[in-house]
């Protein structure tokens, strides 16, 4: 009894001044490593920069039109579906199921669509190097869209009010393009659209500018946006946990592939993740290397330098690549935005819950790291307490969702 009122005493002691110091949401300390990486995980939202290899990039009507294409089911065999049947705007772009089963099971999980303007590389495995190459793959996925090109050719040259809206935009005429001129054409104008899709500034965001601002002006420790429990698991994500690591700056990922030991099993076999995307991209007519890539050949950079060569720039990351064993069973690191509405979880959706994904990194089972030299894990043990701060910090990174809206105006000439 007697030791049952000490221990009593001893964690009143330890606690209560921990509560009883934080009745306002008051900033912790954090210490000058600490605050660099914080301050790396922004700002955001990033500065919007065209894209090079689509031309129709930013382009206003470019954006409409890609808009209407992204809902029509047109686009797919027998209408089955469009992209916004497994990408829904309610449910962050994504469909809310492990694996989708569309005109045949998927073995890959759908990733949501933002933030996805200017990332190196598209895909799971990175099997592409540029929105609208990803965006050409479902139409020629035989399990996903499976377009017959031919029959779609027909359909929207006989549609006049879109015959005419592709006109206006792209100058040109749907009936006489080739079938890889029209995948392509379209597969930019799906681009163009997807740029738009956006997530805003999360609770994180303002929590970092007023961390950033602090450290120029007088730092105040009241009223921090982030509560105590969220700022805890800010600290593990920073600190211990090394996620940073691979989900860094203000995508919360590296844009690059990585390999946390999820299996790469699937029902029909294996899935070799970037070691099958890298083969893929060498590859692809589609590539940044391929000739449907719009951004001006022989820079001038490269002609001071008496160089040749026809590689554009944005295209040497693609040359560059170099297919390594460690490839084998790497998957793209996700971005960590809006984490809270993107369940389930990883390649191939085999994790349900943001809980869950907790539990994974907590409990990590080393021996099934297999990429060469994965030497940045190793299992967190957290207490329950820290698992409850990781998850909150995670749930903080949600910001509200922006996608071009219906502009009818544009096209009136085509009504
Ligand atoms: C049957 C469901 C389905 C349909 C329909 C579908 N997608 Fe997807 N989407 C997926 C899956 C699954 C993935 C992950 C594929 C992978 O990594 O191999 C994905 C990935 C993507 C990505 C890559 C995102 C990233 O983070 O790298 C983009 C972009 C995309 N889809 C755009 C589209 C567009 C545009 C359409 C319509 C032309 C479309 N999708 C139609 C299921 C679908
Ligand atoms: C070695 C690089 C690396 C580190 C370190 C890392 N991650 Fe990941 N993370 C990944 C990769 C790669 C995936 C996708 C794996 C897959 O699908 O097979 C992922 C997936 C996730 C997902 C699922 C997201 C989704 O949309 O499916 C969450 C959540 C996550 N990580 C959180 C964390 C947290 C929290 C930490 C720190 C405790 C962390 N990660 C550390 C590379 C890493």
């Amino acid at each position: 009894m007697r030791n049952a009122i000490k221990l009593c005493i001893t964690l009143c002691l330890v606690f209560l001044p921990a509560v009883w110091a934080t009745p306002d949401n008051e900033t912790l300390d954090y210490d000058t490593h600490e605050l660099a990486f914080i301050r790396s995980l922004g700002p955001w939202p990033p500065v919007s920069k065209k894209d090079e290899s689509n031309r129709f990039s930013q382009q206003e009507d470019a954006i409409e039109l890609g808009r209407q294409l992204f809902f029509d089911r047109r686009l797919s065999l027998n209408n089955t579906s469009s992209c916004a049947d497994c990408h829904q705007p309610d449910l962050a772009f994504q469909d809310g199921v492990a694996l989708n089963t569309a005109l045949a099971p998927l073995h890959r999980n759908t990733t949501s669509l933002l933030n996805l303007a200017n990332r190196p590389w598209y895909g799971w495995g990175g099997e592409h190097d540029s929105l609208w190459s990803q965006s050409i793959r479902p139409m020629l996925a035989t399990a996903e869209m499976h377009t017959d090109l031919s029959a779609l050719q027909k359909v929207l040259s006989q549609d006049s009010f879109f015959q005419c809206a592709f006109q206006q935009t792209t100058g040109l005429n749907l009936a006489d393009l080739t079938q890889q001129d029209l995948l392509v054409t379209i597969g930019k104008l799906l681009a163009s659209y997807q740029e738009t899709i956006q997530s805003g500034k999360s609770r994180f965001d303002l929590f970092r500018d007023q961390l950033v601002d602090a450290e120029n002006t007088s730092p105040s420790q009241k009223n921090a946006i982030l509560t105590a429990e969220e700022q805890v698991g800010l600290k593990i994500f920073i600190g211990e946990g090394r996620c940073t690591f691979c989900h860094s700056g203000a995508h919360f990922s590296n844009g690059e592939f990585g390999d946390i030991g999820v299996s790469f099993f699937t029902a029909n076999g294996i899935d070799k993740g970037r070691y099958d995307g890298i083969k893929a991209l060498r590859t692809d007519p589609y590539s940044l290397l391929g000739r449907y890539n719009d951004a001006t050949k022989n820079s001038n950079d490269a002609k001071e330098q008496g160089n040749t060569e026809t590689i554009p720039h944005n295209a040497l990351r693609t040359s560059h690549l170099q297919l390594l064993h460690r490839n084998w069973g790497e998957f793209k690191v996700p971005s960590l935005r809006n984490v809270g509405q993107t369940a389930p979880y990883m390649h191939n959706g085999s994790i349900s819950t943001l809980m869950d994904t907790v539990d994974f990194y907590s409990e990590l089972d080393e021996e099934r790291l297999h990429a060469d030299g994965e030497k940045i894990l190793r299992p967190l043990h957290l207490t329950p307490i820290e698992k409850d701060s990781l998850q909150a910090f995670l749930l903080s990174l949600s910001g509200p969702i922006h996608a071009a809206q219906e502009k009818p105006s544009l096209f009136s000439q085509c009504r």
